[in-house]
């Protein structure tokens, strides 16, 4: 049985007074023992002093990892995965579209970034999804079973990994795909993680959907087959409406 994961990808926002009060809301209304997992990953700014918080039972994940093996030395301006755990981290963002377009980071290097996470401790959300031309010409499915093969070290294991698999063109624009489209892709996904891990890992092993997830879409892409958990943008900066999306697994 794969248990819900709904995660908060804050982006780039966050200063030290808001983002302390929105880690402190989502603490306060994940007390007591919930049948689902919740992450947030906040800014690197704001990763250690929510860390130093004391013990909640949100999860705490980076937004990303530095490429080099190597857990510190001259790599100026870049996060080694070791040092996100120090933090108080269990997981880091890999892949994220953003960084794929943004910073021209291949499958190759969210693979590496995936490894390095693995190999610190933590859980690697390794994201994939296509472009919106990539839909239109019908090579979706071709593109993101690439991406699988590609960016997803062959050591991945349910507890070390968590696919996101988040539509580009979907991403804060307030589109979704079908719920159809959603549940093909995600049969797809787990398909092919079964052919790169085995049946076993890929069975077990969670796949979130992210794009426009909002209160009032969460229960039905959450209610998908093998939709298990969301990677939530704009939506996880306010607490009514992350929280919103949350209370729709309660
Ligand atoms: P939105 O929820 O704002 O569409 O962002 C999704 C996302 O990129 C999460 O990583």
């Amino acid at each position: 049985m794969r248990r819900k994961l709904i995660a908060g990808n804050w982006k780039m926002n966050g200063l030290k007074e808001e983002g302390l009060k929105l880690a402190k809301a989502v603490a306060e209304k994940c007390r007591g023992n919930l049948s689902f997992d919740v992450l947030i990953c906040p800014p690197m700014n704001l990763l250690g002093l929510i860390g130093n918080q004391e013990h909640t039972n949100v999860l705490l994940g980076a937004q990303d990892v530095a490429e080099t093996t190597k857990t510190a030395g001259a790599f100026t301006g870049d996060v080694s995965a070791e040092m996100v755990k120090d933090l108080g981290a269990a997981c880091a963002i890999v892949g994220h579209s953003e960084r794929r377009t943004l910073h021209h980071e291949t499958n190759a290097v969210v693979c590496q970034k995936a490894q390095n996470a693995i190999q610190a401790g933590l859980t690697a959300v390794i994201c994939i999804g296509e472009t919106e031309a990539e839909r239109d010409n019908n090579q979706a499915l071709e593109v993101v079973a690439r991406q699988i093969k590609e960016s997803v070290p062959t050591n991945a294991t349910a507890e070390n990994c968590v696919i996101a698999y988040e539509p580009v063109w979907a991403i804060g624009t307030g589109k979704t795909p079908t719920t159809n489209d959603v549940a093909q892709m995600h049969a797809a996904i787990r398909h092919e993680l079964a052919t790169l891990l085995g049946s076993q890992t890929a069975d077990n092993m969670r796949i979130l959907y992210g794009g426009s997830v909002k209160p009032t879409n969460a229960k039905e892409l959450l209610a998908v087959e093998n939709v298990d958990g969301a990677l939530i943008g704009g939506a996880s900066l306010k607490i009514d409406d992350f929280w919103g999306i949350a209370s729709t697994q309660l």
